[in-house]
């Protein structure tokens, strides 16, 4: 599980995100794809900045879920609270985490409901000793309600997604 987080000139933010995989196998210069949808908040952040950070979240953050993805930073400052730390380029990382990476954007495919972005890894840090938080630990530990909420909205971000889609057309 991860929270990617961004910045644009004054607004920060970050989300959820789970579709994020290495690019290459080149030891010095890495590069992720990560799939982020254009209707997030966090989005917009990066069309406009062209970075954003990776945090890979800690066996002990899944209280973090439904704070980065079931509501939007539109509504609430999802910061409010955390210590937030710096990039060497002042993007916000979320302490605590397992590590961190900033990527910068090199190429994009729209494809109506997602953006498909490959980006090259800037800076990295890894915080020794944490043990990354796996999807089915993160869901099993929410909540009754809280889990009926991010099953409901991921069905209706589907619902808004498979529109995106249809308007776009297939490629
Ligand atoms: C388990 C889980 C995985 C998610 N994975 C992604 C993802 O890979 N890409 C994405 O764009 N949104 C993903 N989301 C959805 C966003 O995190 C969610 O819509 C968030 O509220 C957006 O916040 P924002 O509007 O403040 O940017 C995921 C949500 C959850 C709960």
């Amino acid at each position: 599980m991860f929270v990617i987080t961004a910045r644009h000139q004054h607004r920060e933010n970050g989300q959820i995100a789970t579709w994020i995989v290495p690019a290459t196998l080149v030891p010095d210069s890495p590069r992720v794809v990560t799939v982020l949808s254009p209707r997030n908040f966090t989005h917009s952040l990066i069309e406009n900045s062209g970075r954003f950070v990776i945090n890979m979240l800690a066996d002990e953050q899944a209280d973090l879920v439904p704070l980065f993805g079931l509501v939007s930073g539109n509504e609430i400052d999802k910061f409010d609270g955390l210590e937030i730390g710096r990039t060497a380029t002042g993007l916000p990382v979320l302490p605590g985490t397992c590590g961190w990476a900033e990527c910068a954007i090199i190429a994009m495919i729209d494809s109506g409901d997602r953006r498909i972005y490959l980006a090259d890894v800037v800076e990295q840090r890894v915080n020794p000793g944490k043990v990354p938080l796996r999807k089915a630990d993160a869901f099993s530990r929410q909540p009754a309600d809280i889990l009926r909420l991010l099953q409901e909205k991921h069905r209706l971000d589907g619902i808004k997604d498979a529109l995106l889609q249809k308007k776009f057309g297939h490629p």
